[in-house]
């Protein structure tokens, strides 16, 4: 898999985050330096339960689905924005500053251009792909997993009774125009279709349509 040296230390700290993954491992390979992170890893990944539905993990963000390809491609700078932002912002210091403002208004220009409406701290987990990035909007307390893929138009936010949010697992793509609203759980690996309305919960590896969303069936395991 290709990946940035920056990538590569996020994906390192994000393996570290795994749940489930017992401190014990690491100790079993506590030494120091480049070797030794690798050797981390390897262990880490032999550890990590792979995909139950294909390559993509819904636990491991794969950073390499958000690297911009070219200058033009909005949905990946857009996120690259929100990502430097959050990088500077979690560092305390005046110096800090200048780079938090400058990710601020290039996130401006890149929501103008895209048209989305995704905050600058949003709790959105690696590997977001946003192929068409005109139109989504995002609540900035919703929770998004890691491996998502989210086409146009799609509304992650509140109903207007309430103001609990969705909690979106990992691996899950939603289809063009969909809403997701409420406090429901997408589970990990499921689909939502097209234009559908999803007000309830919907299962790991399940298929969503239609307005109220119904729930079609469990995907193979
Ligand atoms: C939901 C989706 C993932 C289901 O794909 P699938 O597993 O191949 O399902 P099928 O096409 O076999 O359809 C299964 C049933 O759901 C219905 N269905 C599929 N997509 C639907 C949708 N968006 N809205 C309402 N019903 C839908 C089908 O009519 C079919 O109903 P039936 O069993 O009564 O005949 C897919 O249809 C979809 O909407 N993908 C989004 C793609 C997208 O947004 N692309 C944007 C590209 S820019």
């Amino acid at each position: 898999m290709y990946m940035t040296d920056r990538a590569r230390n996020y994906y390192t700290r994000d393996l570290e985050k795994v749940q489930g993954i017992s401190t014990d491992l690491f100790q079993k390979v506590g030494e120091v330096g480049p070797a030794a992170r690798e050797k981390r890893l390897e262990t880490v990944r032999a550890a990590v339960k792979p995909s139950q539905h294909g390559e993509i993990s819904a636990v491991i963000p794969d950073w390499s689905r958000e690297a911009p390809t070219r200058w033009w491609d909005p949905g990946r700078q857009l996120l690259r924005c929100i990502r430097n932002y959050q990088h500077w912002g979690s560092r305390r210091g005046w110096l800090y500053i200048v780079p938090r403002k400058y990710q601020v208004l290039k996130h401006r220009f890149w929501s103008v251009v895209s048209g989305a409406d995704i905050p600058l701290n949003a709790h959105v987990d690696g590997g977001l792909q946003l192929l068409h990035p005109n139109g989504i909007v995002i609540h900035p307390e919703a929770r998004i997993g890691p491996n998502c893929i989210f086409f146009q138009q799609v509304t992650i936010g509140t109903r207007e009774n309430s103001l609990r949010v969705p909690w979106i697992g990992g691996d899950v793509s939603i289809g063009a125009g969909a809403k997701v609203l409420g406090g429901i759980r997408v589970g990990d690996h499921a689909r939502i279709g097209a234009n559908a309305v999803v007000l309830c919960d919907v299962p790991d590896g399940a298929v969503a349509v239609g307005i109220p969303a119904r729930i079609l069936q469990p995907r193979e395991s």
